[in-house]
């Protein structure tokens, strides 16, 4: 069955597509406004920073595909490459530090990527700049950091999409970041605005884009390097589904960040507004915080399965870094979890500021016995070194599955509770989430509750 938008649905589109973007598209005082506010704090940074040193706008609103109130604006110092790394870095710090000195509302901080910058807040005009240092670039094959693209980026996409276009970018961004999946960073595994840029300059269109992804054979390969590559092989290099050649460097994967789960979540995305294009099918569903911890204790109900909430607090570390931990841990205790014979029915996971908090939703039961399989009793040596290991006294029984040996004994953990409590003991746990660390079972505070039922929304509405 293929995918298809007929006139009467493309008219239907174009009429939710319009709706949208009266919301997420500045208007053109907006704009005017903002335009206004980024020369005025270009002006700032032209006279502080060294001679030589090119300051360039990129990023979304350099680009025109900039969401409406979205306040951060990527600015770009782009230094030649005699300059040691460590001294761009040092002077585009000093460069927020001498601007935002002695003046009220004004601060900055600095952020760590591949290589650190500084963010300055400037809340009375209600901007955020990222200050990044990069080489000044003509070409990829010139690239010393990975920040360097950006400016090929910027050229690329702003000679290459028309206005209609840039609202077609930002029509999409809208939309996926509806149903959670915009945006590269750990947390989230999903599109980045570049990637957004592509893939609309790439099919030409939102309904193209939609009509193609909707029909998409995986793997997909959109190849931009101009060599015509093989698509099998590319996506066996690149060890993903979705492949998006960049077109100012054939050896980087644009959506290298879009996890299966996420490129699978748009797939199904794109089929429901062709099926249905309606307001509703582009806004998803609603989502509201109100009486989390009653709607989780609900569905826990519904189900027969006990929640299980381990709260953390985490240091103030970059968000990103966080995130990674904390999925690692629950990946951890969930897979050690099913050893036990509790194996968790969902997990989730949330972090806001400095809460963390892991959530398993597990079958409630009771667990008397363990069952430990052993070789087969006619293999000599293994055979004696099982029998070994499972003496008669330390075991409830030992019998025989055919010819293969196995022993019962008495359960390590009885209830979920107690195998989650055995493994906040033996399981390696950031040293800095050990303070504060609490486990709630069944009943989770509100303030929990609120992050575990939106972690639990976004993975169960497709
Ligand atoms: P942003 O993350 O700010 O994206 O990165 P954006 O395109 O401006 O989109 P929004 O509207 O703010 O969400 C700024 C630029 O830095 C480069 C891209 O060129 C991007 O446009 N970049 C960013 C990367 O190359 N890789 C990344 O992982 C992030
Ligand atoms: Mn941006």
């Amino acid at each position: 069955m293929e995918y298809k938008l007929n006139a009467q649905k493309l008219a239907k589109l174009g009429r939710v597509s319009e709706a949208v973007l009266r919301e997420v598209r500045p208007s053109s005082e907006e704009r005017k406004a903002m335009t206004a506010k980024i020369n005025t704090v270009m002006g700032r940074i032209k006279g502080l920073a060294p001679k030589g040193v090119e300051i360039m706008v990129a990023g979304s609103a350099a680009r025109g595909t900039e969401l409406r109130g979205n306040s951060d604006v990527d600015i770009f110092l782009l230094f030649n490459k005699p300059v040691p790394k460590e001294r761009m870095e040092k002077v585009s710090v000093d460069v927020a530090k001498r601007m935002v000195k002695g003046r009220k509302n004004e601060s900055y901080i600095v952020k760590y990527a591949e290589h650190p910058y500084a963010r300055i807040l400037l809340d009375d005009i209600g901007l955020r700049i990222d200050l990044v240092p990069a080489y000044k670039i003509r070409s990829a094959k010139e690239m010393a950091t990975s920040v360097d693209r950006t400016q090929l980026h910027n050229e690329f996409i702003k000679s290459r999409l028309n206005k209609q276009q840039q609202d077609e970018v930002r029509l999409l961004k809208a939309l996926l970041r509806f149903h959670s999946i915009y945006g590269a960073e750990a947390r989230v595994e999903g599109f980045s605005g570049y990637l957004c840029e592509l893939l609309i300059y790439t099919y030409g269109s939102f309904p193209k884009l939609l009509v193609a992804i909707a029909n998409a054979k995986m793997p997909l390969v959109v190849d931009h390097s101009g060599e015509g590559l093989d698509p099998r092989q590319t996506a066996e290099k690149f060890e993903k589904k979705l492949v998006v050649i960049d077109p100012t460097d054939k050896e980087r994967n644009v959506a290298a960040n879009v996890s299966d789960d996420s490129l699978a979540r748009f797939v199904l995305l794109c089929r429901a507004l062709l099926a249905d294009p309606s307001l509703k099918s582009f806004n998803g569903e609603g989502y509201s915080d109100l009486h989390s911890g009653a709607k989780l204790s609900g569905i826990a109900r519904r189900l027969g399965v006990g929640l299980y909430a381990i709260a953390f607090k985490s240091d103030d570390i970059a968000d990103e870094i966080v995130w990674q931990q904390l999925k690692r841990l629950m990946n951890s205790m969930a897979s050690e979890l099913s050893k036990l014979g509790f194996t968790p029915l969902l997990s989730l996971q949330e972090v806001v500021g400095t809460d963390a908090v892991i959530g398993f939703m597990i079958n409630d039961f009771r667990k008397q016995y363990k069952l430990v399989i052993g070789p087969s009793a006619l293999m000599r040596d293994a055979a004696a070194s099982f029998a070994l290991a499972h003496p008669a006294e330390s075991v409830i029984f030992r019998s025989l599955e055919s010819d293969r040996l196995y022993v019962v004994e008495k359960a390590d953990c009885t209830t979920p509770e107690e195998a989650i409590r055995h493994l906040l003991k033996s399981v390696k746990i950031p040293s800095h989430f050990r303070r504060g660390m609490k486990l709630y079972v069944n009943a989770v505070p509100e303030g929990h509750a609120k992050m575990l039922y939106k972690a639990y929304w976004r993975k169960t509405s497709l």
